[in-house]
């Protein structure tokens, strides 16, 4: 084994492949039958991605060739700046902080400013909520400050209303040295952010065009916050490159790891396991479980198919971390409805670990923990949750790091990016746009009146005062079917991505 199949993190499917254990679980032979839609996948993929369709990929080494000019920036930034704050919401700040979480020391901010190698204290505002937003503020030095604001789109009104909130307060605490401490991640030339950054002098990075927000990690989005915390964003992108050249094209179904995992999950759904539970048995790995949830419900969930029939489609992803959920979820998972397929996540060596001291005499039932190390008890634990799943009936599968490094996370990142192209292809939905999201905005600048939505404001009231009518218990019909955007023209001057 050369030191790079021992750096390669791979897929064990076992739980997944026909035993006479789990009537449920899939032989060879209907695995297999899933080649002629994976080599279809494929080539529509490949298709794509020389169009300049699928960037997530052809872009890698493009995005590795700018990683000295973020690594640059980033050190200077840790020169100067005690904090960096990234303020962002959904794949422009999921990944961020799922990589940090991976790759630093778990509690990183606490750590005194030597023992994180004089790199800033790392934030991410993903949310709006004003408490939490204050209280991050108040306690900030704004003259050591850098916020990082990163939105592809330079519309989302969380993303903007924090940075509007941001700038004035950085107005009037750093006078006209206030854009030094904003570097913006946004589109070359679409937006508000785009068109602010020209005209206030922000230092600026680019998202590039063909690359959604999940998919953006390992763009300027990831890259900058990374390098600025110190992680090693070049063995990043040689991970991800050699996920990607491993998986990118149609091979041998057991040894492409994304196709594989897309067949199963595929002939999962069809078999009913409309839930998808992404387990990591590592607390580096908790916030990757997010990322992932958001790439697999806002890729694949999708009401209508590329033909434009309805089809309703998707697998909701649950979020779950080993060993500490196994005390709160396992219950259900192996003795409530089979309707689950399971994802854990192991790493093979950790960085760090303890041993168990021998217990006191006294307490006899514990003498078994002793001389152990905490590894082998949390991989005890994840093998008798396998074996308890496999019992009751359950499909699992694991994705096996052998230790957690820059190059297995960026292998991850392509491998799960990959496997939820593959799926979206299976299923025929177009996995690279989110016009339910979008929705969801375009409600938003309604009902806060920006230009241009007014008819839109006008339904959400009339649902509003007819949705209390109701709960005052006057019987009426709100008159809604369907929800609304499937019927009215919207009057957006966004157009969907
Ligand atoms: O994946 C996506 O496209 C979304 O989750 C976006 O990342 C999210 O809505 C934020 O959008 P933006 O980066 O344009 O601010």
């Amino acid at each position: 084994m050369d030191i790079q199949d021992r750096k390669s993190i791979r897929v064990d499917a076992s739980g997944m492949l026909y035993n006479t254990a789990n009537p449920q679980s899939f032989l060879n032979e209907e695995i297999h039958a899933m080649r002629p839609g994976l080599q279809n996948a494929s080539a529509n993929l490949l298709l794509k991605r020389s169009q300049g369709e699928l960037d997530f990929s052809a872009l890698l080494i493009e995005m590795k060739d700018q990683a000295p000019l973020i690594q640059a920036f980033a050190d200077d930034a840790a020169e100067h700046f005690d904090s960096f704050v990234l303020l962002g919401i959904g794949g422009s700040a999921l990944g961020p902080q799922a990589v940090h979480q991976a790759l630093r020391p778990y509690y990183y901010n606490e750590l005194t400013q030597e023992k994180r190698n004089q790199r800033p204290r790392f934030y991410v505002v993903d949310n709006i909520d004003p408490v939490r937003f204050s209280e991050l503020l108040s306690g900030l030095d704004l003259n050591k400050t850098l916020f990082n604001v990163v939105s592809k789109s330079g519309n989302t009104s969380e993303t903007m209303a924090q940075f509007l909130i941001v700038r004035e307060r950085l107005k009037a605490e750093c006078g006209d040295q206030y854009h030094q401490h904003i570097v913006v991640t946004t589109d070359r030339e679409k937006g508000n952010l785009a068109a602010l950054a020209e005209s206030e002098g922000y230092r600026r990075f680019e998202i590039p065009q063909g690359i959604g927000g999940r998919f953006s990690e390992l763009t300027p989005v990831g890259l900058l916050p990374a390098a600025v915390c110190g992680i090693d964003i070049l063995e990043l992108m040689d991970g991800a490159i050699a996920m990607d050249e491993r998986v990118r094209e149609e091979t041998e179904l057991f040894e492409n790891p994304a196709q594989l995992r897309a067949a199963l999950a595929y002939l999962s759904l069809k078999q009913g396991k409309t839930m998808s539970v992404f387990m990591p048995y590592a607390d580096g790995l908790k916030l990757m479980a997010d990322w992932y949830a958001q790439l697999w419900a806002e890729s694949l969930g999708k009401r209508y198919n590329r033909q434009g029939e309805k089809v309703w489609q998707g697998q909701t992803p649950i979020k779950a971390l080993g060993v500490t959920d196994q005390h709160s979820q396992v219950q259900l998972y192996v003795e409530g409805p089979n309707d689950k397929v399971f994802t854990f996540v192991t790493v093979e060596q950790f960085k760090e670990d303890i041993l168990i001291p021998k217990a006191p005499e006294v307490a006899q039932n514990l003498q078994f923990l002793g001389g152990h190390r905490m590894s082998e008890l949390l991989h005890s634990e994840l093998i008798a949750t396998k074996y308890a799943l496999t019992l009751a009936g359950r499909l699992h599968q694991t994705i096996v790091l052998p230790e957690l490094t820059p190059f297995t996370v960026g292998q991850l990142l392509l491998l799960l990016q990959w496997e939820t192209a593959y799926m979206g292809e299976l299923l025929d939905v177009n996995a690279f746009d989110q016009p339910g999201v979008e929705e969801g905005k375009i409600g938003t600048y309604a009902l806060m009146g920006k230009p241009g939505f007014a008819k839109r404001k006008v339904e959400i009231e009339a649902w509003i005062e007819a949705t209390q009518r109701k709960q005052s218990n006057v019987q009426e019909d709100c008159g809604f079917r369907e929800p609304a955007y499937d019927k009215i023209e919207c009057e957006a001057d966004t157009p969907r991505s």
